[in-house]
């Protein structure tokens, strides 16, 4: 599956470029492989127009040996001022042909295997979203969002993500979940993954968030077990806007936005944006 034969390169991981912010794009523009055998996973929140989305990954896939892409929450917007008015699915499965076109892996492509440094791995983009159950305990999806809408943090998502054609959030992630673990049981149990996914797989990341009300747009309790079930050497994602690694089970997880600038000023994030996965000894 891969063509990657060759004994060099990383398995390098950034998202949340957002390259409607004019300094984001510049960040974007400079992305370069430190080797002609790098891989490039872009974890989602590319940016929320069409064609910001095709620009950025055709930019990177001419420079990086393979770009592995999943959507984030941004993708999946619906702005108005974008000409491509598809919601829901439809836009999903319209920006994986667009990325198909462009020879990106997406979350509905075969899973390659990363053979370079730290490899054989199977390099796994997952869209599995949100469901709301990273909610206060004992609290209900309807209580948690009148405490959201009282408090005045409500992810924008609300408005601008419509999930059709399923009722809600919540339903898409459902069929997510259990599309994407079929895949993954098919998964050669020989093999470790690298599992990437725009969303926390664990719950345990959101709970340094400055606004806890936000974690419910954050993932599901779902998936708390996955990096144990499917052999994950790492676990890549972002939507948080915290870049680190922290540590579960033995496994690295790894959030690897670029996120806003006005977050970059704030805490002081500059340099190297691009995060080395593999091989393992430099993701500590
Ligand atoms: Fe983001
Ligand atoms: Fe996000």
């Amino acid at each position: 599956m891969s063509t990657n034969d060759a004994k060099g390169g990383s398995l390098l991981a950034i998202s949340d470029l957002h390259v409607g912010y004019p300094a984001n794009r510049e960040i974007v523009a400079d992305l370069r492989p430190t080797s002609d055998q790098d891989w490039l996973i872009v974890a989602g929140d590319v940016g929320e127009h069409v064609a910001d989305v095709t620009w950025a990954l055709g930019l990177l896939r001419e420079r990086f040996a393979r770009v592995v892409w999943t959507p984030g929450n941004h993708e999946l917007w619906t702005p108005r001022d974008d000409p491509v008015q598809l919601r829901g699915e439809q836009r999903y499965q319209h920006l994986v042909g667009l990325c198909r076109d462009l020879g990106v892996v997406t979350p509905e492509d075969p899973y390659p295997v990363w053979t370079g440094p730290g490899g054989p791995v199977v390099v796994a983009p997952l869209f599995l979203l949100y469901d709301y159950s990273f909610r206060p305990a004992g609290t209900s999806k309807q209580e948690s969002l009148a405490w959201a809408h009282r408090s005045g943090v409500v992810c924008t998502d609300e408005f601008l993500l419509h999930p059709d054609p399923y009722p809600d959030a919540d339903s898409w992630c459902a069929a997510r979940v259990r599309r994407t673990a079929r895949r993954l049981d098919a998964v050669d149990p020989a093999l470790p993954t690298v599992l990437v996914n725009h969303f926390p797989m664990t719950r345990e990341p959101t709970e340094v968030l400055r606004y806890p009300q936000f974690a419910q747009w954050c993932g599901t309790t779902r998936t708390a077990d996955w990096h144990r079930r499917y052999r994950a050497r790492a676990v890549v994602y972002g939507h948080l806007h915290i870049p680190r690694t922290t540590w579960a089970d033995d496994v690295p997880f790894v959030e690897v936005s670029l996120g806003y600038p006005r977050e970059r000023e704030m805490y002081g994030r500059h340099g190297d944006h691009l995060r080395v996965v593999l091989p393992a000894e430099e993701n500590a």
